[in-house]
């Protein structure tokens, strides 16, 4: 790219939509764009209006002649013990007849289909296959439950499931089918088909005049020809649910043209990656950086993306990253900063590191929680590349804030993800809106309009989409983040204002598992905090308040509730920890002092608030924690 990271940011300062009609070239248009955005359009204004376009055009045919021998995705699964490579031409083969399968089944251009699958390709293929017909796809991640899936089932009104027998965690396979069943029985919204993949692990009944063998199906459609399809810029390419403060999950929209024009940009500015070589994100299809990273940047940019099914440790060891890092020739590898904890804890001197030979490696990316810089050092130590920390959300889709490699990395400051990347400029704000001075704490908010790929509202909740984003501060989007910007311009991003937290990089609501825990028919009051958590970043501690009169061992009324969260929400919950206090802290005007019981769990200091009811509760609230050995 050649220019510097200030130049190319102030060239957008200077002219954001010629900054943006610019890297539109990089993409094949049906209608080419006539202008890069409309500010009259949507909430806050839309990109490429008037321009058509297909996603999976772009991400596979138009690579097929010119990279059609190429892997376009090396499937590695150590957890099955098995490995493929798809060529762009067999993607294009592949996505093509699941695409027909679906079309058989009814769907069509503007027709939501959930996709409920494990780590495989055919999860890539469902999506890409959505893209192709101009159907909107809605992932839904296979930790979660079957009510979450439910919620999603009747908020997006899929025409069609398209889900696997099963998934394999270390130790346990989840059988998918009946999660499947029991969400669509608890649905009001009831779907027309479920084309279902058999895995040999499991095999499940196919509900008659409902579910569609999956591989049956594609076998008799191979071959058939199913065009792309023209669909607007502007249409909807995929809804991805994320938590909210509620137990409604947001419906965040992604749409084709923005998305697909910076997600191409990022894979050479931001990763340096191109064309031709291997990019590995270790995450999960269920996930935005899975979407973004896994499935659409990789391939937009005719690089090859793996789908890798296993975890960092334990399938088999701690060396798995590091085995597919130096077999399949990864030039950049993109994960969670737990991911790199868990090696670390199990392999603290990076003896697996040094049996692979890594030399093919070039840079180490981080997100999904706050890079701790004890990770991040550790990394550098036993890798020896640029360790690169950056900030983004579901809601934006890429990075926010980065350190764009292949514009020339600029120097890393532990602990902060560096610098706002194009078409984000990044604000800190009091709570009165007003801008705080470098190095103060404040709400991290993006000046209005959003850059490209970033939500243009939320599915079917435009309302909730301005009260949630962008009414608390009139002329910005609230990232829900707080943070600073220091005196170089680097922005440290250090607590959400919300009440979302970050378990092993997943990003769940306290707020949700309140509401389950109060269901529980002896609980009277309760909160759930995030507590720090060496592993995990952080995991939920439920402190619990029981009926009075109720004498029950608390260690049932847990397993309970640690049951009722799993069945609710999901085993991704990893609610295991609960406290039985005998009043929750609270201000005179009855608001739950959440941060100061959240302080005491984390040994940090913390003053009594001056608002407080009753004082001594938090003396008690210790002695619980210490009770339970989680103090000392
Ligand atoms: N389907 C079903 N269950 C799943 C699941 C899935 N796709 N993913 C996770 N779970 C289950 C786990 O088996 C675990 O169950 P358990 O309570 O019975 O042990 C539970 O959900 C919690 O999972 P997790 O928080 O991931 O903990 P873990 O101990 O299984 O693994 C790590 C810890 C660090 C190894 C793992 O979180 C990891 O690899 N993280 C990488 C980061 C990542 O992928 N982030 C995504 C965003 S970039
Ligand atoms: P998700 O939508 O799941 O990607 O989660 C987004 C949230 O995760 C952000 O709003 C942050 O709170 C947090 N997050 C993601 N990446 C980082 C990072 N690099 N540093 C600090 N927090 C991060």
């Amino acid at each position: 790219m050649g220019s510097s990271y200030h130049e190319v940011y102030a060239g957008w300062r200077s002219d954001p939509e010629g900054f943006w009609a610019n890297a539109a070239q990089e993409i094949d248009w049906i209608t080419p764009p006539t202008k890069a955005f409309d500010g009259d359009a949507g909430v806050y204004g839309r990109w490429f209006p008037g321009a058509t376009c297909n996603t999976c055009w772009n991400a596979v045919d138009r690579h097929v002649e010119t990279r059609g021998d190429q892997a376009a995705i090396i499937y590695d699964s150590p957890i099955t013990d098995s490995k493929t490579t798809y060529t762009y031409a067999q993607v294009k083969d592949e996505v093509s007849a699941l695409a027909a399968v679906l079309i058989d089944q009814g769907v069509a251009k503007g027709d939501r289909v959930i996709i409920y699958m494990p780590m495989i390709p055919q999860a890539v293929f469902a999506m890409l296959a959505c893209a192709r017909i101009g159907a909107v796809h809605s992932v839904v991640f296979g930790g979660f439950a079957a009510s979450e899936l439910a919620t999603r089932i009747d908020d997006a009104m899929p025409k069609a499931i398209v889900s696997a027998s099963c998934g394999i965690e270390p130790g346990r396979i989840i059988g998918y089918k009946p999660l499947l069943d029991n969400a669509i029985e608890l649905a009001s919204h009831k779907p027309q088909a479920c084309v279902i993949l058999q895995r040999s692990q499991t095999v499940c009944d196919l509900t008659e005049g409902r579910d569609v063998d999956y591989a049956t199906a594609v076998a008799a459609a191979w071959g058939r020809d199913v065009p792309c399809v023209p669909v607007a810029a502007t249409d909807p390419l995929y809804i991805l649910y994320t938590s909210g403060t509620t137990g409604q999950p947001k419906g965040v929209i992604r749409d084709n043209g923005g998305h697909m024009v910076a997600l191409k940009w990022s894979m050479k500015a931001i990763y340096d990656i191109d064309p031709g070589e291997v990019f590995w994100a270790a995450s999960d299809v269920g996930w935005v950086v899975g979407h973004s990273y896994i499935c659409y940047a990789p391939l937009l940019h005719g690089a090859t993306t793996i789908v890798f099914e296993g975890k960092p440790v334990g399938t088999p060891d701690a060396g798995t990253f590091w085995r597919v890092i130096s077999e399949h020739n990864v030039a950049a590898l993109f994960t969670a900063p737990t991911a790199f904890r868990a090696i670390k804890a199990n392999d603290p001197q990076g003896d697996f590191i040094s049996k692979y030979d890594l030399s093919c490696l070039r840079a180490l990316f981080l997100a999904g929680e706050r890079a701790d810089p004890e990770t991040i050092r550790w990394a550098q130590d036993q890798l020896q590349v640029p360790v690169i920390d950056h900030w983004w959300q579901t809601e934006t889709g890429w990075t926010i804030a980065g350190n764009p490699v292949g514009l020339g990395a600029l120097p890393v400051k532990l602990g902060s993800p560096c610098v706002p990347m194009p078409g984000y400029d990044v604000q800190i704000l009091d709570d009165e809106g007003n801008p705080v001075s470098a190095g103060d704490m404040g709400n991290v908010v993006v000046k209005l309009p959003l850059p490209p790929s970033c939500l243009p509202t939320l599915w079917n909740a435009d309302a909730r989409f301005q009260s949630a984003y962008l009414e608390e501060f009139p002329g910005y989007y609230q990232t829900g983040d707080a943070g600073y910007v220091d005196a170089d311009g680097y922005l440290f991003i250090m607590a959400r204002t919300d009440d979302i937290i970050n378990v092993a990089g997943h990003r769940l609501s306290t707020g949700q598992m309140e509401e389950v825990v109060s269901e529980h028919r002896d609980v009277a009051e309760c909160a759930v905090l995030g507590i720090a958590d060496t592993l995990k970043g952080q995991i939920p501690a439920g402190f619990v308040v029981l009926n009075t009169g109720v004498n029950r061992d608390f260690e049932e009324v847990t397993a309970e509730l640690v049951k009722l969260v799993r069945d609710r929400i999901g085993p991704v919950a990893a609610f295991k920890t609960v406290v039985a206090i005998p009043r929750l802290p609270k201000t005179r005007s009855g608001k739950i002092l959440r941060g100061t019981i959240q302080k005491i769990a984390d040994k940090q200091d913390f003053k009594t608030p001056a608002t407080i009811d009753d004082p001594v509760i938090l003396d008690e609230i210790r002695q619980a924690l210490v009770d339970k050995g989680m103090l000392d």
